[in-house]
């Protein structure tokens, strides 16, 4: 038909074939060519029946993503994919769908335009579109109702989560599960309803339910969204059109989903969650360390430190089935990492996450040992002992010695220099750092910090196993705090001028909540503990300008053991389920502290404290990017939607900016340089990007062009 649709005929039925790589997205050209080739099946009286299959991997991933940037730019208006589905929809011989890998978005649109699915029991099937702050635009929120009833086409539209075939067979989406060669399956199944009539799915309604049951299943959806998908736009809207498949006639229904549509695909939540759709792709690409750099074998590793992070460490790569050597010091310390482990493990059985015997089979992956001899068969060992230079060489040295040539030796340090540890080792092309975030097993974001001499194999190698540990690998350079702590910093180094200028603790933290942030900075702090930033400032300080202001009030609290929730008290006072709650006593503290430090105290806007706590995360971002540690500000993005908790609708710090507008933000910065000193000199790039009007995301494309 064209290039992306091929066609062929087995017997009385025509095979029409999706071939777009890498995930048959319905790019311009594809719904034409299967329009094409059942036109013609239509015209063939020797044919009766067509089958629609997917090439490669995948059935078909959906509407072709890049498009729609090139909608909202004006640089293509696509026409909508509806009419061309009503087409094949239309077809007077019976058009089946075979499913295997994903029909996500526009696929399962396309898929419920047939008149039968069948599908691998291997297949997903879903309407993901609100992950990309859009709705189904091509009658989603018209047929999945009509299929499968109201309020499952709810939960798979406002949700956006996949589901399987076998649940897509059980609840009338899927004909048939097929096991075996999906095509020859197809076929036959194809041939055995030739002769029936057609079933169209847009003039069916027998599972729509009555108004009176419909009114109850969008109340509750609504009030759930609102409760867990805090300020987004699309899941509301893909409710608000699938209520118009209960109450309009399918072509009314289709006009109320496509008006949704276009306003959710024209938001700035859309536009965002897109950028972090390509980002998380993008990050894996490195521009010096090709896709083809042969990875190292990653089939068994060792922990050393068996603590907070290295237990955590040790669950994510029995989770992915490596078996783990866990070092520790001594057997009481060893036996406190076990027992933290079991524990978490029996938190995720009760809850439902993890079946017992599936954790049984973790903790036999886990050998926990005192000393080095087991290191020697070991592809990698990751090092997750106290923070500190002086700990860390010495485990290095004895890593060195312990591992064979060409083991991977990680640091999980978060703040110390890659280079200087791995000057403790013979094999510096061999060590890296692999940031990991607490609690390990949960946070997906990986940072993975490149030694001056790390090799581009060992590169290689971490970036493909985070995939494979479930984890969201991002290179970074080798500076202080590397890239999420480095910004870090500022962005709480503001939040506690704030209070000591007058804010209140929960007023900071509000304003970065309502912002979008998961938790507000002061909260943050309190969790991680406040002694771990203390202790940390306490080796740098001979760093510190003098003359310059630093913040005071989180050292004093740590001096009076307000370490956060370890000591029940920090910024916050807690109760023993570790209920927050505002305490009169830091108030008091801090007014003191800043009457003696003649700080003069006033009334501050939630605005203030958001520009103050985003746009020192921005700055410090700039820098990074300009100095070369981070490779593309969207990387920068990823570390913070994925260990710091800020909101994916913005997109990440950086292309929040971008939103904003680089003039606005460059402006703002200058005012608090001259409010509050050379804190607030503006980052080089910003001020550059700002003067020549252009965005982070176009200094992205700019440095990708010149690599
Ligand atoms: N459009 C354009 N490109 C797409 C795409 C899409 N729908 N889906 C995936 N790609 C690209 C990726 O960007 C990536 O490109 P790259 O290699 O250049 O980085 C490549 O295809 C491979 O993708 P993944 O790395 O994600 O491959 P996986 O095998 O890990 O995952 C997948 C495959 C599960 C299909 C996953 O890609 C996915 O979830 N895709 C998006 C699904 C989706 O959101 N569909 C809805 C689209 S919107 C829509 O259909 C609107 C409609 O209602 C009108
Ligand atoms: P922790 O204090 O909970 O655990 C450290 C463990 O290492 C202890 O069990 C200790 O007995 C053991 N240990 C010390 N010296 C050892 C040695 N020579 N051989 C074997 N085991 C030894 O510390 P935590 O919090 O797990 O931190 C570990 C590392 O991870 C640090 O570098 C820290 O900066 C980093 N990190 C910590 C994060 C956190 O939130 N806790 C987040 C990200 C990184």
């Amino acid at each position: 038909m064209n290039n992306l649709v091929r066609v062929s005929t087995n017997d009385d039925v025509t095979v029409i074939t999706i071939d777009n790589p890498p995930v048959n997205a319905l790019s311009p050209g594809v719904p034409e060519g299967i329009l094409a080739a059942i036109d013609q099946m239509n015209q063939d009286p020797a044919i009766k029946a067509a089958v629609v299959i997917g090439a490669g991997r995948t059935f078909v991933a959906g509407a072709d993503i890049k498009e729609f940037g090139k909608m909202t730019s004006g640089v293509r208006s696509r026409g909508s994919l509806l009419p061309l589905l009503l087409r094949i929809e239309d077809s007077r011989k019976p058009v089946v769908m075979a499913i295997h890998g994903s029909a996500f978005g526009g696929g399962l649109e396309l898929a419920m335009a047939g008149h039968n699915r069948v599908a691998s029991p291997s297949a997903q099937v879903g309407q993901p579109e609100v992950n990309l702050g859009i709705i189904p635009g091509a009658g989603g929120t018209q047929r999945l109702p009509r299929l499968i009833g109201v309020a499952k086409a709810v939960e798979m539209c406002a949700g956006g989560k996949p589901v399987s075939a076998r649940e897509a067979a059980s609840l009338g989406l899927i004909d048939q599960l097929i096991e075996g060669d999906l095509a020859a399956g197809a076929v036959a199944f194809a041939r055995s309803i030739a002769e029936s009539p057609v079933s169209k799915t847009r003039d069916r309604s027998e599972k729509l339910g009555s108004a009176a049951e419909c009114a109850a299943i969008f109340a509750t959806a609504r009030d759930s969204v609102r409760k867990k998908q805090r300020a987004l736009l699309a899941p509301l809207a893909a409710i608000d059109a699938v209520e118009a498949a209960t109450q309009l006639p399918f072509e009314e229904g289709c006009q109320t989903e496509a008006r949704l549509f276009t306003e959710c695909l024209f938001s700035d939540q859309s536009k965002a969650l897109i950028h972090v759709f390509f980002s998380e792709r993008e990050v894996a690409k490195i521009p010096d360390v090709p896709k083809e750099t042969p990875a190292l074998p990653v089939n068994r590793v060792a922990v050393v430190g068996s603590g907070t992070m290295g237990g955590g460490i040790a669950m994510v790569f029995v989770n992915a089935g490596i078996p783990v050597v866990l070092k520790d010091v001594d057997q009481a310390a060893l036996e406190m990492g076990l027992n933290r482990i079991k524990r978490n493990y029996a938190t995720s059985v009760q809850r439902g996450r993890f079946t017992q015997s599936y954790v049984d089979e973790r903790l036999e992956l886990i050998k926990p040992v005192l000393s080095y001899d087991a290191f020697s068969d070991v592809d990698m060992a990751v090092e997750a002992v106290f923070e500190g230079m002086a700990p860390k060489k010495t485990v290095f040295a004895e890593l060195d010695s312990a591992c064979r040539p060409g083991a991977i030796l990680a640091s999980n340090t978060s703040t110390l220099n890659i280079d200087e540890i791995a000057g403790a080792t013979s094999r510096p092309e061999s060590v890296l750092g692999t940031h990991f975030f607490s609690p390990a097993n949960v946070m997906r974001l990986l940072e993975i910090v490149r030694g001056k001499k790390t090799s581009k194999e060992v590169i290689a190698t971490c970036m493909q196993m985070s995939k494979k540990l479930g984890k969201i690998g991002v290179l970074v350079g080798n500076c202080r705090g590397f890239v999420g702590n480095r910004m870090f910093g500022p962005y709480r180094r503001e939040a506690q001028f704030l209070v000591e200028e007058g804010a209140d603790v929960a007023a900071v933290d509000e304003a970065l909540v309502e912002f979008g942030n998961a938790m507000g900075p002061l909260a943050t702090g309190d969790l991680a503990g406040l002694d771990v930033g203390w202790r940390i400032r306490k080796e740098y300080r001979h760093l510190e300008k003098p003359g310059v202001r630093q913040p005071f009030a989180e050292d004093r609290l740590c001096e009076l053991g307000r370490y956060g929730q370890k000591t029940m008290k920090g910024w916050y006072q807690y109760d023993e389920n570790r209920r927050a709650s505002a305490d009169p006593e830091v108030t008091t503290l801090v007014r003191k502290w800043s009457a003696e430090a003649g700080i003069p105290q006033r009334q501050i806007s939630a605005s203030e404290i958001v520009d103050r706590c985003i746009y020192a995360l921005v700055n410090e971002g700039a820098r990074i990017l300009e100095e070369g540690y981070a490779l593309r500000a969207a990387d920068i993005d990823i570390i913070y939607l994925n260990g710091y908790g800020f909101p994916p609708y913005r997109g990440g710090p950086m292309w929040h900016a971008d939103t904003v507008g680089l003039p606005k933000v460059y402006q703002r910065i200058c005012e608090l340089q001259l409010q509050h000193g050379e804190l607030w000199t503006p980052a080089p790039l910003l001020k550059r990007l700002a003067e020549e009007g252009k965005t982070f995301a176009e200094y992205d494309k700019q440095q990708l062009a010149a690599a």
